[in-house]
C-alpha cells in the first residue's frame, strides 16, 4: 500500500495507472474508519483494478462552531484497516497544499443544497463539492463510491458529476449499522453511554415510520409528527429536522405515493447525527 501526500505525485501516479489501462476506484473520506468506510472500500476493490482512498478532514466543509478541531483522528489505525481491505493508494493531502493562503475557487450545486442539511449547515455542501471536485482532478478516478448514510451528499455529488460532465461513475453504497441499528459514524464517539442509548431513536424513528406506512398511512405530516414525538420522548435529543421528501429533488412531499426519502438530523448531546431511509409504498 502506497501513501501519497503531494498532489502532483498523486496525479502522476494516476496517469501511470491510466496509461497501463487500469480502472481506478476512489473512496474519499475524513478518516477514523468504521465498517461503513470499509464497506465502500470493499465495493471499490470489486469494481476496479486500482483502489485509491483519501483521508482529509476538509476544513471548508465545517461551519464556525462545528467540530473541525475535535473531529476524531487516528491515522495509524486507519492505515492498518485500509491495508486490510486491499487499498492500493492512500492519498493524505496537506491542508496547506489543498488550500494555500491565496485560494479562491469554490464549487456549488445550487438547488439540491437548499434542503435538509444544506439549510442547517450553510456552506457545508459548498465545502464538500469543492473538495470532492479537487480530489477528482487529483485522483482521476473512473468510479467514485459514496455512502447512502449521507444521502444528500450522494445526490449532490451525482448532480455535480452530471452537470459538470465529469467522466466518473458515482456508486452509492448501503448504510452500515451497529448491531442495534445505529448508523455507523465517526461522530458516534462523541456519545456518552447514556446518550448512546438515546441515539438509537433515529433508527427506531425510521422503523416507526416504516410501520406506519405498512399499516396504510400516507400522510407525510402525520408520519413526521409521530417520529418527532418519539424522538422528543428520549433524553439528550434535540431535533434538527425530520423530513419526508422526493428522493431525487428533495422537495417536501405531502403524501406518499411511490418512493419517499425519510431524512432525520438529531443532536444527541454534542453529536449531530443523521440517518435516512427510502419509504416504499406498495
Ligand atoms: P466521511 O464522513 O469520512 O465519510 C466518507 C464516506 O463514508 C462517505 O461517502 C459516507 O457517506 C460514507 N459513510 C459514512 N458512514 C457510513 C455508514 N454508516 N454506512 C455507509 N457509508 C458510510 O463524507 C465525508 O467523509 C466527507 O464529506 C467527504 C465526502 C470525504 C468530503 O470531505
Amino acid at each position: 500500500m502506497k501513501i501519497v501526500n503531494k498532489v502532483r505525485q498523486m496525479q502522476v501516479l494516476s496517469d501511470k495507472f491510466k496509461k497501463e489501462g487500469k480502472k481506478i476506484a476512489f473512496v474519499p473520506t475524513m478518516g477514523y474508519f468504521h465498517k461503513g468506510h470499509l464497506s465502500l472500500m470493499e465495493r471499490g476493490r470489486e469494481l476496479a483494478d486500482i483502489l485509491v482512498i483519501s483521508i482529509f478532514v476538509n476544513p471548508i466543509q465545517f461551519g464556525p462552531g462545528e467540530d473541525f478541531m475535535e473531529y476524531p483522528r487516528d491515522l495509524e489505525r486507519d492505515l492498518s484497516l485500509a491495508e486490510g481491505v486491499g487499498v492500493d493508494v492512500v492519498f493524505i493531502p496537506e491542508a496547506e497544499e489543498m488550500y494555500p493562503p491565496d485560494y479562491q475557487t469554490y464549487l456549488e450545486v445550487t438547488g439540491l443544497t437548499q434542503h435538509l442539511c444544506g439549510l442547517s449547515r450553510p456552506g457545508h455542501f459548498r465545502g464538500v463539492t469543492t473538495v470532492v471536485a479537487k480530489l477528482f482532478n487529483i485522483v482521476k478516478p473512473d468510479i467514485a463510491l459514496f455512502g447512502l448514510k449521507d444521502y444528500q451528499q450522494y445526490i449532490v455529488i451525482k448532480r455535480m458529476v452530471r452537470d459538470l460532465n465529469y467522466d466518473i461513475e458515482v456508486v452509492g453504497c448501503p448504510i452500515i449499522r451497529e448491531e442495534d441499528g445505529l448508523a455507523m459514524s465517526s461522530r458516534n464517539t462523541y456519545l456518552t453511554p447514556e446518550q448512546r442509548k438515546s441515539a438509537l431513536c433515529l433508527y427506531q424513528g425510521i422503523k416507526l415510520a416504516e410501520r406506519l406506512v405498512r399499516e396504510g398511512q400516507r400522510d407525510a405530516k402525520i408520519i413526521i409528527k409521530e417520529v418527532i414525538d418519539y424522538i422528543e420522548s428520549k433524553p439528550y435529543t434535540q431535533i434538527d429536522y425530520v423530513k419526508i421528501c422526493h428522493p431525487e429533488t428533495l422537495d417536501d412531499l405531502e403524501y406518499l405515493n411511490d418512493k419517499a426519502l425519510l431524512a432525520l438530523a438529531v443532536r444527541v448531546g454534542k453529536a449531530r447525527l443523521i440517518d435516512n431511509t427510502i419509504l416504499e409504498v406498495r
